[in-house]
């Protein structure tokens, strides 16, 4: 048995957790800065790192408390090591790395993407979301390698066949903007507040998301048919051009007016982009035998997604419960169990990367 605590500061919310065998959450606390950068319409690096500075060491003595537990209790900390802010990752691993001293614990460095990815190997009551099988976790099948894994968060959109744990081959990823972005950049066009994935799906609510053809970018020709990666930042430049051509003297950040057909917009702003996720998702998992499809990461919260995938996938789909699409330190925990039981130790000098592809070792 592993008793982990996971760490997490890669980008607004300071996180930790503690995770028994990489599946079961004893505690899972996530300190939302959300408020704090909603003005700013993105996140503020420096507000962000100085406010991991004050709630870090708060965060990670709930997380014990909760779990019942205290530091000599542990078998490994887990921090997420990289891709992110460069400021704010440092405090979460200087927290790890001062636990792991003082209690001379193993250090686990973890990748972010890798901790989404095993945000599905997390159970608890109400895990688990799958075509034809059960939803109870304890009659939850175990994933059956090989998988196909979308990763879909403000920073990244990565496609991925996971191979058995730790091995990854990449399909493919966005040339620009990453999928939960351009849900940011559009929500803040509409004039929607920030985070704008949430309130984007909001709006669209009962809206009709074939009102406006925003384009599906498919990128084939390159690659022939089998072009596994994404563009999102043309879609949101064709939502400006709508809005200008809808509204006289549009200005991004000018207030809309009142009759302005917010609603549909964003529904058919969100019905492209998931159009493009799930296809090519599909397709990957088909083109490569897939067993089922996974889906991790802030956008995988996105309801039209999990929908459609699961409508469309001819196999299981698993997103993780909601709570765990975000950003949390119980997925580094379990990500970290698994580095940890093939023999990962990090040392305490161990430096933050802000860039970090899941299928290349970091250097
Ligand atoms: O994984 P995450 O918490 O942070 C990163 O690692 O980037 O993802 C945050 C992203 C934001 O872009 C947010 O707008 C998006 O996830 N998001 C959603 C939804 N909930 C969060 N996008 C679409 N629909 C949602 N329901
Ligand atoms: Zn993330």
């Amino acid at each position: 048995m592993t008793v982990i605590l996971g760490i997490e500061t890669s980008c607004d919310e300071t996180a930790a957790a503690v995770v028994v065998d990489g599946r079961v959450m004893r505690s899972n606390v996530v300190s939302s800065q959300v408020e704090l950068h909603a003005p700013y319409g993105g996140i503020f690096p420096e507000v962000a790192s100085r406010a991991h500075i004050e709630h870090i060491y708060p965060v990670v003595q709930k997380a014990l408390d909760d779990a019942a537990v205290t530091a000599t209790d542990l078998d490994a900390i887990a921090a997420t090591r990289g891709p992110g802010l460069a400021g704010s990752l440092t405090v979460g691993a200087n927290m790890a790395k001062g636990l792991a001293l003082a209690y001379n614990k193993p250090l686990v460095a973890v990748n972010h993407l890798e901790g989404h990815v095993y945000s599905l190997w997390l159970a608890g009551p109400e895990f688990y979301f799958m075509s034809g099988a059960a939803d109870q976790p304890d009659q939850t099948p175990p994933i059956a390698f090989p998988v196909v894994v979308l990763i879909v968060s403000g920073g990244h959109t990565e496609l991925l066949l996971m191979h058995d744990h730790g091995d990854y081959q990449r399909l493919g990823g966005t040339l620009d903007d990453a999928a939960g972005e351009a849900f940011d950049k559009v929500g803040r066009l509409l004039g929607l507040p920030y985070p704008g994935g949430p309130a984007v799906q909001r709006a669209a609510q009962s809206a009709d998301p074939a009102a406006f053809d925003f384009p599906r970018v498919w990128l084939r020709g390159d690659q022939g048919e089998r072009n596994f990666n994404f563009s999102f930042s043309g879609i949101k430049t064709a939502m400006l051009h709508t809005l200008q051509e809808l509204i006289p003297g549009y200005q991004p950040d000018s207030p809309l007016p009142e009759d302005a057909p917010i609603a549909d917009l964003a529904a058919s702003f969100q019905q492209a982009v998931v159009d493009v996720l799930v296809a090519k998702t599909v397709r990957a998992a088909q083109d490569f035998d897939a067993t089922e499809i996974l889906v991790a990461g802030g956008v995988s919260a996105n309801q039209l997604l999990r929908q459609q995938m699961v409508q469309q996938a001819e196999r299981p789909v698993r997103v993780p419960p909601l709570p765990l699409c975000t950003d949390n330190a119980a997925m580094i925990a379990a990500a970290g169990h698994y580095r940890f039981m093939a023999g990962q130790r990090d040392d305490l000098n161990f430096d933050v990367v802000a860039t970090w592809p899941l299928a290349t070792p970091a250097a």
